[in-house]
């Protein structure tokens, strides 16, 4: 059917869909896909602007074998959550945040980008559509995707000339399979995610296939994730495949300064600001990978992982612990902070919450 029709039948099918729950178990949600109702979608030609975005059902996209995104990774990606309050209305965090990154990496990647209201409401429309899927508070949250890619036909390399902007949304509870209990990182000190001048500032897909080799590596041997070093001096911080890290000394939190090979993360921007206004010192700096040694806690920042504290580092032949097996105090006080914002539990004095 034609995406015309389809939209004709939309709002009745809406009514019932969005009136309640969906019929899940909510007490066991991972980070795994659940497919929902609907999906946005709008495109636009290179050179042009996007308009006519719309709501269709959920399903697989018609792709050419040929386009930008399969054949040569033109394509970006942002990642956001929705969380269902006490009163039923649903919050999203941030959203200009993550349209003003999408908008930033489309430069990179030579593609047209949605405007941010566009981005915004087409977020809004996706939540809305897909209600039922919000998970009932405390239970966990609506995880939103935005994908923007070169689904134009190319063979040689080439921008592609058409994009399309696409958001799809499914439940999700804990990021890691420790839920929020510690995880366990090791060091890569061969492989690496970024280098100076390429793309590790921007949210492009191939950042994220580049890190799985040594993600699986260390999945296999045990390990939660990876840490990442520069590959020049191979010894500051960079992040981990899926998070920005945090080093706690003291009063003092520091984190790898943005440079161009770390992804400027929204969760990472927030907790900066949510320390600082609690009177920590935070500093935007290199992190010499031997400061782990001195630290007195460790944590990693995401949409997806939100705060997640680090039990265990491991580089080359030397394992240092952190924490007695929970979040250390200062992890705790800051992710308390920060979820029962997202959650709607506090007042927000930032302005950082959308109520829909
Ligand atoms: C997110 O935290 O939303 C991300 O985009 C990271 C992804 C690997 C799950």
């Amino acid at each position: 059917p034609s995406p015309i029709r389809r939209c004709a039948t939309l709002s009745d099918t809406f009514r019932t869909e969005t009136s309640e729950l969906a019929d899940i178990e909510w007490d066991n949600l991972g980070f795994g896909f659940l497919p929902t109702d609907y999906m946005y979608l709008m495109k636009c030609a290179q050179g042009g602007s996007f308009s006519n975005g719309e709501l269709q059902r959920f399903g697989n996209i018609e792709l050419s074998p040929s386009s930008g995104v399969l054949n040569y990774g033109q394509g970006l990606f942002e990642g956001m959550k929705a969380y269902r309050k006490q009163d039923g209305n649903i919050l999203l965090f941030r959203p200009e945040e993550n349209a003003l990154r999408m908008r930033l990496g489309a430069e990179r990647m030579c593609m047209p980008s949605p405007t941010v209201e566009q981005f915004v409401e087409a977020v809004k429309a996706t939540v809305l559509a897909n209600k039922r899927w919000v998970p009932p508070p405390g239970k966990g949250s609506l995880y939103i995707r935005p994908l923007l890619m070169g689904s134009g036909a190319v063979l040689g390399l080439a921008p592609a000339p058409e994009y399309t902007f696409l958001i799809y949304v499914s439940p999700v509870g804990n990021y890691f399979k420790e839920g929020i209990a510690p995880i366990n990182l090791i060091v890569e000190h061969e492989l690496h995610r970024a280098t100076p001048g390429g793309t590790g500032g921007v949210k492009t897909i191939g950042n994220y296939a580049a890190v799985l080799k040594a993600q699986s590596a260390a999945k296999a041997k045990g390990y939660s994730d990876v840490l990442y070093l520069d590959c020049v001096h191979k010894k500051y911080l960079e992040e981990v495949s899926s998070c920005n890290i945090f080093v706690v000394k003291g009063d003092v939190i520091s984190t790898p300064s943005i440079k161009g090979t770390i992804l400027p993360g929204i969760t990472r921007k927030s907790i900066i600001d949510v320390a600082r206004s609690q009177g920590f010192q935070v500093e935007e700096r290199f992190v010499d990978v031997d400061e782990l040694l001195e630290a007195d806690e460790v944590f990693c920042t995401g949409t997806a992982v939100v705060v997640s504290p680090v039990g265990s580092i491991t580089y080359l032949d030397k394992r240092v612990s952190y924490g007695e097996g929970g979040f250390g105090a200062v992890s705790q006080k800051l992710y308390s902070m920060l979820t029962r914002l997202q959650m709607g539990l506090i007042e927000d004095k930032m302005d950082w919450t959308v109520e829909l």
